[in-house]
């Protein structure tokens, strides 16, 4: 059977103090309370900063995995103010987000550069979990599954069958991100199903039933045992309520 996933995208969120809080509280909670027969995989994003202290509060060898919320596509350089995957990797990311709609809109981060990036961080033997997903725009244009296909081909399938074994996916409906405004449990399952045969079209059935897609927008503690019911849909990618141990707890425990 699949892995399934919780990731938390903490985002530009949380001082060092507020950091080192949640996490205790999370690693608490995942130690003392009951999680379903179909655990997840847990994975926290903080920001860089965060990541080395968060990452020794998760514990070498625990439950819930380091992954960050973006790398350079440059292995090293003279690039200020950035960071390698090289680096993510050294300091105890297993996973880095790639392609969220936030850095495609406000970093102009388009499918070639994220083609880059994909390549640095699986070289740097980071498992990217990369997003797609569609404006309000699209959607009622009724182009949704069209701009998905082109997101996926572009960014994601120039890979080889060996580094697209390591990526999971996260469909983000961009109208659903922080807004409350949760895709229905049908629209995600469509999405998502509709993902995995563009998978299985461009590589083959196998990558397709093992490949973990998630979901992103506005998922909570009231709607994630819903979404995760879906035949397609192998957990999320928590924005907003992964600020809040109780929970993001809950959503790890909604399978
Ligand atoms: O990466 C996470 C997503 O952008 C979802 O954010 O749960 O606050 O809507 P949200």
């Amino acid at each position: 059977m699949r892995q399934k996933f919780v990731a938390g995208n903490w985002k530009m969120n949380l001082t060092l103090p507020e950091a080192q809080a949640l996490t205790s509280e999370i690693v608490q909670m995942l130690h003392d309370e009951q999680l379903g027969a179909d655990k997840p995989q847990v994975v926290i994003c903080p920001s860089f900063p965060l990541l080395s202290i968060v990452g020794r509060l998760l514990g070498e060898g625990g439950n819930v995995a380091l992954g960050a919320q973006n790398c350079h596509q440059k292995e090293s350089g003279a690039y200020t103010g950035e960071v390698s995957a090289k680096l993510l990797q050294s300091v105890g990311c297993q996973y880095v987000i790639l392609g969220h709609s936030e850095r495609r809109q406000y970093f102009h981060e388009d499918d070639e550069l994220l083609s880059q990036k994909l390549k640095a961080a699986l070289g740097a033997g980071l498992r990217p979990i990369f997003c797609v997903g569609e404006s309000l725009e699209t959607r009622e244009a009724e182009d949704t599954f069209d701009f998905i296909a082109k997101q996926l081909k572009d960014g994601l399938f120039h890979l080889s069958n060996e580094e697209f074994d390591k990526v999971v996916i996260a469909y983000e409906p961009i109208w659903a991100i922080g807004t409350g405004k949760t895709a229905t449990t049908q629209q995600a399952q469509e999405v998502h199903a509709f993902i995995r045969e563009q998978i299985a079209g461009a590589y083959d059935a196998e990558a397709a039933n093992n490949t973990a897609i998630l979901y992103g927008g506005s998922c909570n503690a009231q709607n994630a045992r819903e979404l995760f019911s879906q035949p397609d849909v192998d957990g999320g990618l928590i924005g907003g309520a992964s600020l809040k141990s109780r929970d993001f707890v809950t959503i790890v425990q909604s399978f």
